[in-house]
Protein backbone atom coordinates (compact mmCIF):
# COMPACT_ATOMS: atom_id res chain seq x y z
CA UNK A 1 0.00 0.00 0.00
CA UNK A 2 1.19 3.38 -1.18
CA UNK A 3 1.15 6.45 0.73
CA UNK A 4 -0.41 5.00 4.40
CA UNK A 5 1.76 3.57 6.43
CA UNK A 6 2.03 -0.26 6.59
CA UNK A 7 1.97 -3.31 9.40
CA UNK A 8 1.08 -6.68 9.75
CA UNK A 9 1.95 -8.96 6.86
CA UNK A 10 2.69 -5.80 4.64
CA UNK A 11 5.48 -4.31 6.89
CA UNK A 12 9.01 -5.49 6.28
CA UNK A 13 11.61 -6.97 7.99
CA UNK A 14 12.93 -3.47 9.90
CA UNK A 15 14.61 -6.36 12.29
CA UNK A 16 17.35 -4.77 13.87
CA UNK A 17 15.18 -1.60 14.50
CA UNK A 18 11.93 -3.57 16.07
CA UNK A 19 14.20 -5.65 18.40
CA UNK A 20 15.78 -2.31 19.71
CA UNK A 21 12.47 -1.18 20.39
CA UNK A 22 11.01 -4.56 21.80
CA UNK A 23 14.14 -3.94 24.33
CA UNK A 24 13.44 -1.01 25.30
CA UNK A 25 9.77 -1.85 26.12
CA UNK A 26 11.12 -5.04 27.98
CA UNK A 27 13.15 -2.32 30.12
CA UNK A 28 10.29 0.23 30.20
CA UNK A 29 8.05 -2.64 31.98
CA UNK A 30 10.93 -3.57 34.42
CA UNK A 31 10.15 0.04 35.37
CA UNK A 32 14.07 1.52 33.77
CA UNK A 33 12.30 3.78 31.02
CA UNK A 34 14.49 5.42 27.80
CA UNK A 35 12.01 7.43 26.04
CA UNK A 36 12.49 6.51 22.29
CA UNK A 37 13.18 9.85 19.74
CA UNK A 38 12.73 8.49 15.91
CA UNK A 39 14.01 10.58 13.63
CA UNK A 40 14.02 10.01 10.09
CA UNK A 41 13.55 11.63 6.28
CA UNK A 42 10.02 11.88 5.23
CA UNK A 43 8.63 8.68 4.08
CA UNK A 44 11.09 6.67 5.38
CA UNK A 45 8.84 4.34 7.20
CA UNK A 46 8.56 5.43 10.88
CA UNK A 47 4.79 5.75 11.31
CA UNK A 48 5.01 2.53 9.60
CA UNK A 49 7.19 1.11 12.63
CA UNK A 50 5.43 2.91 15.28
CA UNK A 51 2.14 1.44 14.45
CA UNK A 52 3.77 -2.31 14.16
CA UNK A 53 5.06 -1.32 17.03
CA UNK A 54 1.69 -1.00 18.53
CA UNK A 55 0.21 -3.85 16.99
CA UNK A 56 3.10 -6.18 18.15
CA UNK A 57 2.96 -5.02 21.79
CA UNK A 58 -0.30 -5.07 23.36
CA UNK A 59 1.34 -5.33 26.81
CA UNK A 60 0.82 -1.53 26.76
CA UNK A 61 -1.89 0.63 26.26
CA UNK A 62 -0.90 3.58 23.37
CA UNK A 63 -1.43 6.72 23.08
CA UNK A 64 -1.55 7.46 19.24
CA UNK A 65 -1.13 11.66 18.88
CA UNK A 66 0.07 12.73 14.93
CA UNK A 67 0.77 16.57 15.57
CA UNK A 68 -0.49 17.19 11.85
CA UNK A 69 0.74 20.96 11.71
CA UNK A 70 1.41 23.93 14.33
CA UNK A 71 -0.80 23.00 16.75
CA UNK A 72 -3.65 25.04 17.51
CA UNK A 73 -7.27 25.32 19.30
CA UNK A 74 -9.11 22.51 17.46
CA UNK A 75 -5.75 20.47 17.06
CA UNK A 76 -5.66 20.17 21.00
CA UNK A 77 -9.19 19.33 21.09
CA UNK A 78 -8.30 15.86 18.54
CA UNK A 79 -5.68 15.44 21.03
CA UNK A 80 -7.47 15.65 24.03
CA UNK A 81 -10.07 13.13 22.46
CA UNK A 82 -7.66 11.00 21.61
CA UNK A 83 -6.60 10.94 25.01
CA UNK A 84 -9.86 10.52 26.58
CA UNK A 85 -10.52 7.81 24.02
CA UNK A 86 -7.33 5.90 25.09
CA UNK A 87 -8.79 6.45 28.70
CA UNK A 88 -11.52 4.48 27.75
CA UNK A 89 -9.24 1.67 26.04
CA UNK A 90 -7.64 1.50 29.01
CA UNK A 91 -10.74 0.74 31.16
CA UNK A 92 -11.97 -1.43 28.13
CA UNK A 93 -15.81 0.51 27.75
CA UNK A 94 -17.11 2.41 24.69
CA UNK A 95 -14.30 1.98 22.17
CA UNK A 96 -16.81 0.10 20.16
CA UNK A 97 -17.35 2.84 17.92
CA UNK A 98 -15.98 5.56 15.69
CA UNK A 99 -15.97 9.14 18.00
CA UNK A 100 -15.38 12.34 15.94
CA UNK A 101 -14.31 14.98 17.57
CA UNK A 102 -17.55 17.16 18.02
CA UNK A 103 -18.25 18.98 21.17
CA UNK A 104 -20.79 16.29 22.00
CA UNK A 105 -18.80 13.64 21.71
CA UNK A 106 -15.81 15.35 23.63
CA UNK A 107 -18.34 15.99 26.27
CA UNK A 108 -19.93 11.98 26.14
CA UNK A 109 -16.32 11.02 26.27
CA UNK A 110 -15.61 12.87 29.25
CA UNK A 111 -18.40 12.17 31.11
CA UNK A 112 -17.89 8.31 29.96
CA UNK A 113 -15.19 8.38 32.10
CA UNK A 114 -16.49 10.15 35.02
CA UNK A 115 -18.78 6.81 35.23
CA UNK A 116 -16.61 4.50 35.26
CA UNK A 117 -14.44 6.07 37.95
CA UNK A 118 -16.13 8.95 39.93
CA UNK A 119 -12.53 10.26 41.09
CA UNK A 120 -11.70 12.23 38.52
CA UNK A 121 -15.28 13.67 38.40
CA UNK A 122 -13.77 17.19 39.11
CA UNK A 123 -11.32 16.81 35.72
CA UNK A 124 -13.99 15.65 33.55
CA UNK A 125 -16.41 18.49 34.40
CA UNK A 126 -13.63 20.92 33.44
CA UNK A 127 -13.21 19.32 30.31
CA UNK A 128 -16.85 19.62 30.04
CA UNK A 129 -16.81 23.61 30.72
CA UNK A 130 -13.47 24.11 28.62
CA UNK A 131 -14.81 23.06 25.90
CA UNK A 132 -18.81 24.39 26.50
CA UNK A 133 -16.94 27.92 26.72
CA UNK A 134 -14.37 27.30 23.54
CA UNK A 135 -11.57 27.27 25.84
CA UNK A 136 -7.50 28.47 24.88
CA UNK A 137 -5.29 26.15 23.24
CA UNK A 138 -3.44 26.76 26.65
CA UNK A 139 -6.14 24.89 28.91
CA UNK A 140 -7.08 22.50 26.66
CA UNK A 141 -3.30 21.31 27.08
CA UNK A 142 -3.30 21.65 30.67
CA UNK A 143 -6.35 19.51 30.48
CA UNK A 144 -4.56 16.88 28.10
CA UNK A 145 -1.47 16.61 30.25
CA UNK A 146 -3.80 16.40 33.34
CA UNK A 147 -5.46 13.80 32.01
CA UNK A 148 -2.09 12.04 30.74
CA UNK A 149 -0.75 12.07 34.71
CA UNK A 150 -4.33 10.77 35.65
CA UNK A 151 -3.67 7.89 33.60
CA UNK A 152 -0.13 7.49 34.77
CA UNK A 153 -1.36 7.11 38.59
CA UNK A 154 -3.67 4.41 37.59
CA UNK A 155 -0.51 2.58 36.68
CA UNK A 156 0.82 3.27 39.97
CA UNK A 157 -1.91 1.91 42.62
CA UNK A 158 -3.64 -0.71 39.86
CA UNK A 159 -2.68 -3.47 37.97
CA UNK A 160 -3.39 -1.84 34.58
CA UNK A 161 -0.99 -2.04 31.35
CA UNK A 162 1.31 1.04 31.44
CA UNK A 163 0.84 3.88 29.25
CA UNK A 164 2.31 4.95 25.95
CA UNK A 165 2.82 8.13 24.80
CA UNK A 166 3.83 8.41 21.10
CA UNK A 167 3.36 11.79 19.61
CA UNK A 168 4.15 11.55 15.49
CA UNK A 169 5.63 14.55 13.42
CA UNK A 170 6.85 15.85 17.12
CA UNK A 171 8.50 18.86 15.93
CA UNK A 172 4.97 20.28 15.11
CA UNK A 173 4.67 21.04 19.01
CA UNK A 174 7.71 23.07 18.68
CA UNK A 175 6.16 25.83 16.62
CA UNK A 176 3.85 26.52 19.14
CA UNK A 177 6.03 28.18 21.17
CA UNK A 178 8.65 27.50 23.21
CA UNK A 179 7.35 27.17 26.57
CA UNK A 180 5.44 24.08 25.28
CA UNK A 181 8.63 22.02 25.66
CA UNK A 182 9.42 23.19 29.33
CA UNK A 183 5.68 22.04 30.03
CA UNK A 184 6.50 18.79 28.57
CA UNK A 185 9.46 18.01 30.20
CA UNK A 186 8.06 19.15 33.77
CA UNK A 187 5.03 16.45 33.00
CA UNK A 188 7.71 13.64 31.05
CA UNK A 189 9.89 14.28 34.35
CA UNK A 190 7.33 13.77 36.52
CA UNK A 191 5.48 10.86 35.16
CA UNK A 192 8.27 8.03 35.57
CA UNK A 193 5.76 5.39 34.39
CA UNK A 194 4.53 6.92 31.30
CA UNK A 195 6.97 6.22 28.25
CA UNK A 196 7.20 8.58 25.25
CA UNK A 197 8.19 7.83 21.48
CA UNK A 198 8.14 10.86 19.43
CA UNK A 199 8.38 10.44 15.96
CA UNK A 200 9.65 13.19 12.91
CA UNK A 201 10.88 13.85 9.74
CA UNK A 202 11.85 17.38 9.89
CA UNK A 203 15.89 16.04 10.90
CA UNK A 204 17.13 19.34 11.84
CA UNK A 205 14.11 20.78 13.95
CA UNK A 206 14.05 17.33 15.66
CA UNK A 207 17.57 17.06 16.78
CA UNK A 208 17.20 20.83 17.98
CA UNK A 209 14.84 19.88 19.75
CA UNK A 210 15.96 16.25 21.37
CA UNK A 211 19.80 16.22 21.42
CA UNK A 212 20.43 20.19 21.43
CA UNK A 213 21.55 20.99 24.87
CA UNK A 214 19.91 24.10 24.84
CA UNK A 215 16.36 22.30 24.46
CA UNK A 216 14.33 21.57 28.02
CA UNK A 217 13.89 18.11 26.12
CA UNK A 218 17.52 17.23 26.07
CA UNK A 219 18.90 14.27 27.69
CA UNK A 220 15.71 12.82 27.95
CA UNK A 221 15.23 10.44 25.15
CA UNK A 222 17.11 8.02 22.82
CA UNK A 223 17.90 8.63 19.45
CA UNK A 224 16.95 5.90 16.88
CA UNK A 225 17.63 7.12 13.02
CA UNK A 226 15.67 5.57 10.70
CA UNK A 227 17.60 4.85 7.24
CA UNK A 228 16.69 3.30 3.99
CA UNK A 229 16.73 -0.56 3.77
CA UNK A 230 20.25 -1.92 3.41
CA UNK A 231 20.76 -3.31 0.20
CA UNK A 232 19.62 -7.44 0.82
CA UNK A 233 16.40 -6.28 2.78
CA UNK A 234 16.29 -3.72 -0.26
CA UNK A 235 16.51 -6.82 -2.84
CA UNK A 236 14.38 -8.85 -0.70
CA UNK A 237 11.10 -6.33 -0.38
CA UNK A 238 11.81 -4.98 -4.25
CA UNK A 239 11.45 -8.84 -5.19
CA UNK A 240 8.35 -9.53 -3.04
CA UNK A 241 6.45 -6.51 -4.78
CA UNK A 242 6.64 -7.81 -7.69
CA UNK A 243 5.50 -11.42 -6.81
CA UNK A 244 7.15 -13.23 -9.29
CA UNK A 245 7.77 -10.93 -12.14
CA UNK A 246 10.83 -12.10 -13.55
CA UNK A 247 13.49 -9.24 -13.41
CA UNK A 248 17.84 -9.10 -13.98
CA UNK A 249 19.92 -8.85 -10.85
CA UNK A 250 21.50 -5.09 -13.07
CA UNK A 251 17.80 -3.91 -13.06
CA UNK A 252 16.57 -4.94 -9.56
CA UNK A 253 20.67 -3.14 -8.71
CA UNK A 254 19.46 -0.09 -10.83
CA UNK A 255 16.41 0.60 -8.99
CA UNK A 256 17.75 -0.30 -5.35
CA UNK A 257 20.44 2.66 -6.60
CA UNK A 258 18.56 5.45 -7.77
CA UNK A 259 16.10 4.83 -4.90
CA UNK A 260 18.36 4.63 -2.24
CA UNK A 261 16.75 1.71 -1.15
CA UNK A 262 14.28 4.08 0.72
CA UNK A 263 10.59 1.30 1.06
CA UNK A 264 8.33 3.99 -0.62
CA UNK A 265 10.28 4.37 -3.73
CA UNK A 266 10.61 0.67 -3.54
CA UNK A 267 7.43 0.00 -3.10
CA UNK A 268 6.31 2.99 -6.00
CA UNK A 269 8.28 1.81 -8.56
CA UNK A 270 7.59 -2.15 -7.53
CA UNK A 271 4.00 -1.91 -7.81
CA UNK A 272 4.22 -0.09 -11.39
CA UNK A 273 6.44 -2.87 -12.76
CA UNK A 274 3.89 -4.60 -11.95
CA UNK A 275 0.91 -2.70 -13.41
CA UNK A 276 3.31 -2.50 -16.99
CA UNK A 277 3.79 -6.31 -16.56
CA UNK A 278 0.49 -7.00 -16.78
CA UNK A 279 -0.68 -4.06 -19.25
CA UNK A 280 2.03 -5.58 -21.70
CA UNK A 281 0.76 -9.38 -20.72
CA UNK A 282 4.63 -10.30 -19.79
CA UNK A 283 6.01 -12.28 -16.45
CA UNK A 284 9.33 -10.61 -17.44
CA UNK A 285 10.94 -7.27 -16.96
CA UNK A 286 12.62 -6.07 -20.31
CA UNK A 287 14.67 -2.79 -20.10
CA UNK A 288 11.86 -1.34 -22.19
CA UNK A 289 9.31 -2.21 -19.69
CA UNK A 290 11.92 -0.50 -16.89
CA UNK A 291 12.12 2.34 -18.53
CA UNK A 292 8.53 2.96 -18.83
CA UNK A 293 7.14 2.35 -15.76
CA UNK A 294 9.99 4.99 -14.45
CA UNK A 295 8.83 7.62 -16.48
CA UNK A 296 5.34 6.40 -15.72
CA UNK A 297 6.17 6.81 -12.25
CA UNK A 298 8.51 9.78 -12.41
CA UNK A 299 8.39 11.50 -15.34
CA UNK A 300 4.58 12.13 -16.00
CA UNK A 301 2.41 14.57 -13.26
CA UNK A 302 0.10 11.78 -12.37
CA UNK A 303 3.12 9.46 -11.29
CA UNK A 304 3.59 8.90 -7.82
CA UNK A 305 7.41 10.18 -7.30
CA UNK A 306 7.06 12.91 -9.77
CA UNK A 307 4.13 14.33 -7.30
CA UNK A 308 5.93 13.36 -4.06
CA UNK A 309 8.91 15.40 -5.43
CA UNK A 310 6.92 18.08 -6.52
CA UNK A 311 5.27 18.30 -3.12
CA UNK A 312 8.40 17.70 -0.67
CA UNK A 313 9.76 20.95 -2.40
CA UNK A 314 6.77 22.82 -2.23
CA UNK A 315 5.80 21.94 1.07
CA UNK A 316 9.25 22.31 2.41
CA UNK A 317 10.19 25.80 1.38
CA UNK A 318 7.82 29.29 1.12
CA UNK A 319 7.10 30.23 -2.05
CA UNK A 320 8.48 33.88 -1.85
CA UNK A 321 12.31 32.94 -3.52
CA UNK A 322 10.82 29.26 -4.87
CA UNK A 323 12.76 30.06 -8.07
CA UNK A 324 16.37 30.23 -6.52
CA UNK A 325 15.37 27.42 -4.34
CA UNK A 326 14.82 25.37 -7.35
CA UNK A 327 17.78 26.58 -9.66
CA UNK A 328 19.70 26.05 -6.59
CA UNK A 329 18.32 22.08 -6.40
CA UNK A 330 19.09 21.58 -10.01
CA UNK A 331 22.74 23.32 -9.70
CA UNK A 332 23.68 20.24 -7.34
CA UNK A 333 21.61 17.86 -9.43
CA UNK A 334 24.14 18.36 -12.07
CA UNK A 335 26.77 18.16 -10.31
CA UNK A 336 27.87 21.62 -8.52
CA UNK A 337 28.48 20.69 -5.15
CA UNK A 338 31.04 23.36 -4.12
CA UNK A 339 30.23 26.57 -3.31
CA UNK A 340 31.64 28.43 -6.06
CA UNK A 341 30.45 26.11 -8.53
CA UNK A 342 26.60 26.72 -7.54
CA UNK A 343 27.66 30.30 -7.48
CA UNK A 344 28.55 30.42 -11.20
CA UNK A 345 25.38 27.92 -12.34
CA UNK A 346 23.12 30.29 -10.31
CA UNK A 347 24.41 33.11 -11.77
CA UNK A 348 24.19 35.23 -8.33
CA UNK A 349 27.25 36.41 -6.15
CA UNK A 350 28.01 34.12 -3.36
CA UNK A 351 26.81 36.63 -1.12
CA UNK A 352 22.93 35.89 -2.39
CA UNK A 353 23.25 31.85 -1.78
CA UNK A 354 24.03 32.10 2.02
CA UNK A 355 20.62 32.54 3.23
CA UNK A 356 18.67 30.19 0.72
CA UNK A 357 21.05 26.99 1.33
CA UNK A 358 21.00 27.58 4.65
CA UNK A 359 17.39 27.52 4.23
CA UNK A 360 17.64 24.05 1.90
CA UNK A 361 19.88 22.37 4.49
CA UNK A 362 17.10 23.71 7.76
CA UNK A 363 14.50 22.05 5.44
CA UNK A 364 16.40 18.66 4.79
CA UNK A 365 16.85 18.73 0.79
CA UNK A 366 20.31 19.03 1.04
CA UNK A 367 23.20 17.94 3.67
CA UNK A 368 26.10 19.53 3.74
CA UNK A 369 29.40 17.58 4.27
CA UNK A 370 32.93 18.91 5.01
CA UNK A 371 32.01 22.12 2.20
CA UNK A 372 30.13 19.90 -0.22
CA UNK A 373 27.04 20.07 -0.51
CA UNK A 374 24.30 17.21 -1.85
CA UNK A 375 20.74 16.29 -2.04
CA UNK A 376 19.26 14.44 0.42
CA UNK A 377 17.31 12.11 -1.47
CA UNK A 378 18.79 10.12 -4.40
CA UNK A 379 15.02 10.27 -6.14
CA UNK A 380 14.70 14.14 -5.97
CA UNK A 381 18.37 14.45 -7.42
CA UNK A 382 16.94 12.32 -10.34
CA UNK A 383 14.03 13.66 -10.54
CA UNK A 384 15.66 17.26 -10.67
CA UNK A 385 18.34 16.26 -13.17
CA UNK A 386 16.26 14.30 -15.66
CA UNK A 387 12.78 15.71 -15.04
CA UNK A 388 12.29 19.38 -13.84
CA UNK A 389 15.15 20.55 -15.86
CA UNK A 390 13.99 18.68 -18.79
CA UNK A 391 10.28 19.73 -18.33
CA UNK A 392 10.56 23.30 -16.79
CA UNK A 393 13.49 24.85 -18.28
CA UNK A 394 14.33 23.12 -21.53
CA UNK A 395 13.43 25.11 -24.77
CA UNK A 396 11.96 21.47 -26.12
CA UNK A 397 8.30 22.06 -26.78
CA UNK A 398 6.57 18.99 -26.70
CA UNK A 399 5.71 16.53 -24.18
CA UNK A 400 6.71 13.24 -26.51
CA UNK A 401 9.74 14.53 -27.48
CA UNK A 402 10.84 15.26 -24.06
CA UNK A 403 10.28 12.08 -22.90
CA UNK A 404 11.53 10.16 -25.29
CA UNK A 405 14.99 12.15 -24.41
CA UNK A 406 14.23 11.49 -20.73
CA UNK A 407 13.68 7.91 -21.28
CA UNK A 408 17.41 7.73 -23.73
CA UNK A 409 18.82 9.50 -20.29
CA UNK A 410 17.90 6.93 -18.01
CA UNK A 411 18.82 4.00 -20.96
CA UNK A 412 22.16 5.13 -21.30
CA UNK A 413 21.89 5.59 -17.32
CA UNK A 414 21.33 2.06 -16.82
CA UNK A 415 24.02 0.95 -19.54
CA UNK A 416 26.80 3.16 -17.43
CA UNK A 417 25.20 1.49 -14.19
CA UNK A 418 25.51 -1.74 -15.25
CA UNK A 419 29.15 -1.22 -16.68
CA UNK A 420 30.25 0.43 -13.45
CA UNK A 421 29.12 -2.45 -11.41
CA UNK A 422 30.91 -4.98 -13.56
CA UNK A 423 33.94 -3.15 -13.11
CA UNK A 424 33.22 -2.69 -9.27
CA UNK A 425 32.39 -6.39 -8.73
CA UNK A 426 35.09 -7.20 -10.89
CA UNK A 427 37.62 -5.37 -9.09
CA UNK A 428 36.44 -6.75 -6.08
CA UNK A 429 36.77 -10.19 -6.51
CA UNK A 430 40.45 -9.58 -7.72
CA UNK A 431 40.90 -8.09 -4.05
CA UNK A 432 40.31 -11.30 -2.46
CA UNK A 433 43.65 -12.37 -4.06
CA UNK A 434 45.47 -9.60 -4.04
CA UNK A 435 44.94 -9.78 -0.06
CA UNK A 436 45.80 -13.03 -0.09
CA UNK A 437 49.52 -11.99 -1.36
CA UNK A 438 49.16 -12.23 -5.20
CA UNK A 439 50.10 -9.89 -8.33
CA UNK A 440 46.96 -9.93 -9.76
CA UNK A 441 45.99 -8.68 -13.49
CA UNK A 442 43.11 -8.61 -15.76
CA UNK A 443 42.53 -8.65 -19.39
CA UNK A 444 43.40 -9.94 -22.55
CA UNK A 445 46.13 -13.44 -22.98
CA UNK A 446 46.05 -13.44 -26.89
CA UNK A 447 42.24 -12.54 -27.97
CA UNK A 448 41.07 -14.15 -24.89
CA UNK A 449 40.00 -11.93 -22.27
CA UNK A 450 40.10 -13.09 -18.65
CA UNK A 451 38.58 -10.97 -15.05
CA UNK A 452 41.41 -12.55 -13.20
CA UNK A 453 44.84 -13.71 -14.57
CA UNK A 454 47.40 -14.47 -11.55
CA UNK A 455 50.06 -16.16 -12.76
CA UNK A 456 50.84 -18.79 -10.10
CA UNK A 457 53.74 -21.40 -8.65
CA UNK A 458 51.64 -24.43 -10.22
CA UNK A 459 50.65 -22.05 -13.80
CA UNK A 460 47.97 -19.31 -13.92
CA UNK A 461 44.99 -19.09 -12.50
CA UNK A 462 42.66 -17.38 -14.39
CA UNK A 463 38.37 -16.20 -13.56
CA UNK A 464 35.88 -14.97 -15.26
CA UNK A 465 33.01 -12.82 -13.61
CA UNK A 466 29.55 -13.71 -14.05
CA UNK A 467 26.78 -11.44 -13.06
CA UNK A 468 23.61 -13.34 -14.41
CA UNK A 469 22.39 -16.92 -13.76
CA UNK A 470 25.41 -19.21 -15.51
CA UNK A 471 24.48 -21.74 -18.14
CA UNK A 472 26.01 -24.65 -19.73
CA UNK A 473 26.95 -22.55 -22.75
CA UNK A 474 28.81 -20.34 -20.54
CA UNK A 475 30.65 -22.97 -19.63
CA UNK A 476 31.62 -24.42 -22.60
CA UNK A 477 32.63 -20.67 -23.87
CA UNK A 478 35.07 -20.57 -21.02
CA UNK A 479 36.26 -23.85 -21.68
CA UNK A 480 36.93 -23.35 -25.04
CA UNK A 481 39.28 -20.28 -24.39
CA UNK A 482 41.13 -21.94 -21.38
CA UNK A 483 41.90 -25.02 -23.54
CA UNK A 484 43.80 -22.29 -26.37
CA UNK A 485 45.88 -21.27 -22.96
CA UNK A 486 46.81 -24.64 -22.06
CA UNK A 487 48.32 -24.58 -25.63
CA UNK A 488 50.83 -22.35 -24.68
CA UNK A 489 50.72 -22.03 -21.05
CA UNK A 490 50.24 -23.79 -17.98
CA UNK A 491 47.16 -23.52 -16.49
CA UNK A 492 46.79 -24.09 -12.37
CA UNK A 493 43.25 -23.04 -11.75
CA UNK A 494 40.40 -21.79 -13.24
CA UNK A 495 37.29 -20.41 -11.16
CA UNK A 496 33.64 -19.05 -12.20
CA UNK A 497 32.64 -16.93 -10.28
CA UNK A 498 28.83 -17.48 -10.83
CA UNK A 499 27.56 -14.08 -8.69
CA UNK A 500 24.13 -14.83 -9.13
CA UNK A 501 23.60 -18.55 -9.49
CA UNK A 502 24.21 -21.04 -12.13
CA UNK A 503 21.92 -23.93 -13.81
CA UNK A 504 22.32 -27.72 -12.20
CA UNK A 505 23.76 -29.02 -15.26
CA UNK A 506 25.88 -26.29 -15.51
CA UNK A 507 27.42 -26.56 -11.98
CA UNK A 508 27.74 -30.62 -12.92
CA UNK A 509 29.95 -29.63 -16.33
CA UNK A 510 32.16 -27.31 -14.01
CA UNK A 511 32.64 -30.07 -11.72
CA UNK A 512 33.56 -32.47 -14.77
CA UNK A 513 35.95 -29.96 -16.51
CA UNK A 514 37.56 -29.42 -12.99
CA UNK A 515 36.64 -25.94 -12.76
CA UNK A 516 36.34 -23.87 -9.56
CA UNK A 517 32.89 -22.30 -8.81
CA UNK A 518 32.61 -19.75 -6.58
CA UNK A 519 29.15 -18.10 -5.78
CA UNK A 520 28.22 -14.67 -4.09
CA UNK A 521 28.27 -17.12 -0.48
CA UNK A 522 31.76 -18.10 -1.15
CA UNK A 523 32.92 -15.24 -2.62
CA UNK A 524 31.47 -13.02 0.53
CA UNK A 525 33.15 -15.61 2.95
CA UNK A 526 36.78 -15.41 1.38
CA UNK A 527 36.23 -11.30 1.86
CA UNK A 528 34.87 -11.73 5.29
CA UNK A 529 38.08 -13.81 6.48
CA UNK A 530 40.15 -11.25 5.02
CA UNK A 531 38.55 -8.28 6.31
CA UNK A 532 37.29 -6.68 3.30
CA UNK A 533 33.63 -5.69 3.21
CA UNK A 534 30.71 -7.55 1.63
CA UNK A 535 30.77 -7.60 -2.06
CA UNK A 536 29.32 -3.89 -3.69
CA UNK A 537 26.45 -5.35 -5.75
N1 LIG B 1 8.75 -1.50 6.73
C1 LIG B 1 8.11 -1.23 5.58
N2 LIG B 1 7.67 -2.24 4.79
C2 LIG B 1 7.05 -1.99 3.62
N3 LIG B 1 6.80 -0.76 3.15
C3 LIG B 1 7.21 0.28 3.87
C4 LIG B 1 7.88 0.11 5.12
N4 LIG B 1 8.15 1.32 5.61
C5 LIG B 1 7.68 2.20 4.73
N5 LIG B 1 7.11 1.61 3.67
C6 LIG B 1 6.52 2.28 2.50
O1 LIG B 1 6.73 3.68 2.65
C7 LIG B 1 5.51 4.39 2.77
C8 LIG B 1 5.64 5.46 3.83
O2 LIG B 1 5.70 4.89 5.11
P1 LIG B 1 5.33 5.71 6.42
O3 LIG B 1 4.09 6.48 6.23
O4 LIG B 1 5.44 4.77 7.56
O5 LIG B 1 6.59 6.71 6.46
P2 LIG B 1 6.81 8.00 7.36
O6 LIG B 1 8.28 8.08 7.59
O7 LIG B 1 5.94 7.99 8.54
O8 LIG B 1 6.37 9.11 6.32
P3 LIG B 1 5.91 10.63 6.57
O9 LIG B 1 7.15 11.42 6.54
O10 LIG B 1 5.02 10.90 5.38
O11 LIG B 1 5.18 10.66 7.87
C9 LIG B 1 4.45 3.33 3.07
O12 LIG B 1 3.22 3.69 2.50
C10 LIG B 1 5.02 2.09 2.39
O13 LIG B 1 4.70 2.09 1.02
MG1 LIG C 1 4.55 9.44 9.23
Amino acid sequence: MLNEPVVGDEFFDRTDLMKNLGLRSEQMLSGNRRNIGLIGLRKVGKTSIIWEFMRQNSHFVHNYIYIKEKPTKTMFRKILGSVLYACMEHFDVGTDQIWMTTDKNLKELAMRWVQVDPMIAKLSFEIRDAINEDAESEELLDLILGLIKKLSEYKETSNQKPLVLIFDEFQNFALWGDNILETLRENLMMQKNVWWIVAGSSISMMENIINASSSPLYGHFETIYVGPFEYSDARTYLTSTLDGILISETHLSYIIDITGGYPYYLASIGLKLCDIAQDWNVHDISKNALLEAIAQDVFYRSGNIYKHCHQLIVNSLEKKGLDTYLTILSAIALGNHRFSEIARYVEKPGSSLTYPLERLIASDLIVKNDKRYDLADPILALWLKHVYILREESYIPELELKLDVFKSQISQMIDDFKDELGHARESQIREIFTKKGYTVASGNIGKDEFDLIIDGDEGLILGEVKAGNVNTDQVYKLLDKVKRIKKVRAVGKVILFALFGSSEQAKRSCIENEIEIWDIEKVNNERKRLGLVRLKM
